[in-house]
């Protein structure tokens, strides 16, 4: 796992859209198109609005690339504006120049969920796996919707929320009954099948989470350590993030002394 703490958020965002377009720009190289696994929330804005600048500027081409959502609320009407299809379509989908026919979320509307849930896996496979999996964690250590207790070899699924997941999505719905209760999401077994991982988070909150990710034990109750055992995980954060990480001096000191072709 590589720790590389920013002084400020849009760092955060250059520096991990900088990993996301290498892994982007390496696959087309290779003449593939890039398949990018998505996160919402906020901590991953300044990604976006980083590799919005590059595509606007020429720099990167994501106009064949394919994106697969991490997750997705159970429940709310197709076109709900805190749907997370509508969300990645604002946020991912148009500012990047993704074409929308490539680009999908699990369908939470879907009369046979668990059915919903094995054509998502299906269709992550037909394309041929994911390049690079952007993530950011919840308070409580999920990634996607993996909440404490998630197997750690878990695949897309139904999951129930967390209280903590649904009094921290509150604030994007009009009152705390609205936010719905249960939700599909990629499995941590599915999120590690990404040859890549960057996980990015901001602010004192997101402190605790990040400490346990990176030097916790790996267990379930924190679902996102399980990232220790993946071979290519970036994690870029602020640090107020980084504020209790005990080897926090180490990791820049790391970061600093790498050669220019290793950083980002
Ligand atoms: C959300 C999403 C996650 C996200 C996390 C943190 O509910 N399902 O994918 O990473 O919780 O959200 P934020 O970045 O807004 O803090």
């Amino acid at each position: 796992m590589e720790v590389i703490i920013c002084d400020t958020d849009a760092e955060v965002g250059r520096v991990a859209a900088a990993a996301v377009a290498q892994s982007a720009r390496a696959k087309q190289a290779r003449g593939g198109d890039p398949v990018l696994g998505l996160a919402t929330g906020s901590s991953p804005l300044s990604i976006y609005a980083e590799l919005a600048r590059m595509v606007g500027a020429g720099e990167l081409d994501l106009s064949r690339a394919r994106g697969f959502a991490l997750d997705e609320y159970v429940g709310l009407p197709p076109g709900h504006e805190q749907s997370y299809a509508e969300v990645i379509r604002r946020t991912v989908t148009e500012p990047l120049g993704m074409d929308p026919a490539l680009v999908a979320v699990p369908d939470g509307a879907a009369s046979d969920l668990t059915e919903a849930a094995q054509r998502y896996e299906a269709a992550i496979v037909a394309a041929g796996g994911i390049d690079v999996q952007i993530l950011g964690i919840g308070g409580n250590g999920h990634i996607g919707f993996n909440e404490p207790g998630s197997s750690l070899a878990s695949r897309t699924r139904i999951k129930t929320l967390a209280p903590r997941t649904r009094a921290d999505n509150t604030r994007f719905f009009a009152s705390a009954d609205e936010v719905p209760v249960h939700c599909l999401t990629q499995g941590l077994g599915t999120i590690m099948d990404a040859r890549r991982a960057v996980l990015v988070a901001q602010g004192e909150q997101k402190a605790a989470a990040i400490a346990a990710m990176v030097e916790g034990p790996v267990a379930a109750y924190c679902p996102a350590s399980v990232l220790q055992f993946h071979n290519a995980a970036i994690v870029v954060i602020d640090p107020a993030a980084a504020s209790r990480l005990e080897l926090a001096d180490y990791y820049r000191e790391v970061y600093a002394d790498k050669p220019a072709w290793q950083r980002f």
